[in-house]
């Protein structure tokens, strides 16, 4: 198959309003508890990612039943706690690590075996994070040296555990508390920093007593998931590529509406305000159980900043967009404490430093962040290694760099943000399919 390349020229201004899609973490959580759930659940806003349809098509190899009565709709069908049905196919999770460490936590209390398997991105990526702690429930998992294809055995006695997480990740305490639906007894998990809560506030709206506070989330088994309605928020995320567009092109006023503000979501806007970034937030308010708003950005000279490492779980999708902004401010932008990005799509400290580089930037990488220093970028060839949102974030750079550039491999923003080129060349982008 060729691989998608693109090449992104520098604009004008940017201008208009930007309607980015559905929130990726909201809609993996939404699909699998109305799965489990009594009842026909309507999910709005859905992500039409390949990431979220891979979740999507591993639940129906369960023998869930889905409609969709329109783009970015789903009806979903739920079976109840105890109606997936086993299959003796791979489930395939695609590029997605939020499905397959979610779903690992889901298959691991069913009676039945089953395979997950993902993409060549994702078969890098560590799941001993999961298999461990689920393993002191009293899961069976199989892993290749701690690498997927994940083996689940079916049928095991889970019970409960408290469990202090090693590094802050709302995809391992999420594996737990699905879990913890099929265990006997209590099932807390402890955060080093408060991650993203959707786990928590969906078991609360689907019904399931559950406990949490930053930090900390607790439930017991046995109980049950009434089917409920779900508006998925815009992805934050997906906003992101936006708010350092809008602020580092001159001349631009974008409007991002209904973007989810979930403060465990939030960081690159209070580091970008840090660095001089003009964004506002009009028409607060709540949907769905999330804080919402419409984004303004308009440019505004960046400065360079030590980023509060306190903000780094809270934005640690961010940080190819924020290096972008780093590396075109004025000055030096020091990130640490941040070497969860090694494990990510790609490894985000080293995929962006030699991207970087490569188009004139100065940036130097240290094991768990990067030193930039601002100034011009010239233009060049950059590979974005398969991962999302270094494609998207170079094509951000493209827009005030004096060349063009070219980034490779481009594929893979589908899984997160599909129809990306054309709502971006619809504000003023320069994006074309390269030949
Ligand atoms: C996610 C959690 C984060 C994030 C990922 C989505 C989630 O991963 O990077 O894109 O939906 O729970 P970690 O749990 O590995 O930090």
């Amino acid at each position: 198959m060729s691989r998608l390349d693109w090449n992104s020229h520098p604009s004008r201004t940017l201008q208009g309003s930007v309607r980015v899609p559905g929130d990726k973490s909201v809609s993996h959580r939404a699909l699998m508890f109305s799965a489990l759930a009594d009842g026909r659940s309507h999910i709005r806003g859905f992500l039409e990612g390949e990431d979220t349809r891979a979740t999507a098509a591993v639940l129906q190899k369960l023998g869930v039943h889905f409609e969709t009565p329109a783009d970015g709709e789903r009806v979903v069908h739920g079976v109840g706690l105890h109606g997936l049905r086993g299959t003796a196919e791979a489930l395939d999770c695609g590029n997605a690590g939020t499905g397959m460490r979610l779903l690992s936590g889901l298959l691991a209390g069913q009676v039945f075996d089953s395979t997950l398997i993902g993409d060549a991105s994702l078969s890098k990526r560590p799941m001993r994070r999961v298999t461990e702690p689920l393993a002191l429930m009293g899961a069976r998992i199989d892993t290749q040296d701690g690498l997927p294809p994940l083996h689940v055995r079916g049928g095991q006695a889970l019970h409960g555990i408290k469990y202090t997480l090693p590094v802050a990740s709302a995809q391992v305490k999420s594996a737990l508390l699905l879990a913890g639906l099929y265990a006997e007894g209590e099932t807390e998990v402890i955060e080093p920093h408060p991650t993203r809560d959707y786990t928590e506030r969906m078991l609360a709206a689907f019904g399931w007593p559950i406990a949490f506070e930053p930090g900390r989330a607790r439930l017991s088994g046995r109980h049950t998931l009434r089917a409920t309605d779900v508006d998925v928020p815009a992805d934050f995320s997906s906003a992101a590529f936006f708010l350092v567009a809008g602020s580092i092109v001159p001349g631009s006023e974008l409007r991002l509406p209904a973007v989810g503000l979930n403060p465990r979501r939030t960081g690159l806007l209070q580091a970008l305000r840090l660095m001089g970034a003009d964004i506002r937030i009009e028409n607060e308010r709540e949907s769905g159980g999330e804080p919402v708003g419409d984004l303004i950005v308009r440019y505004a000279p960046l400065h360079g900043i030590e980023l509060p490492e306190a903000l780094v779980p809270d934005m640690i999708d961010e940080f190819p967009a924020l290096f972008v902004a780093a590396a075109v401010a004025q000055g030096r932008t020091v990130v640490r404490g941040a070497a969860e990005l090694r494990v990510k799509e790609s490894d985000r400290i080293a995929t962006m430093a030699a991207g970087l580089r490569a188009i004139g930037a100065a940036i130097e990488e240290t094991p768990d962040g990067a030193i930039i220093d601002g100034g011009a970028l010239a233009g060049g060839d950059v590979d974005s290694h398969g991962d999302h949102r270094i494609a998207m974030s170079f094509a951000v750079a493209g827009l005030v760099s004096q060349g063009s550039i070219r980034i490779n491999d481009c594929d893979n923003v589908a899984t997160s943000f599909p129809g990306f080129l054309e709502l971006a060349n619809g504000c003023g982008f320069e994006l074309s399919r390269a030949a």
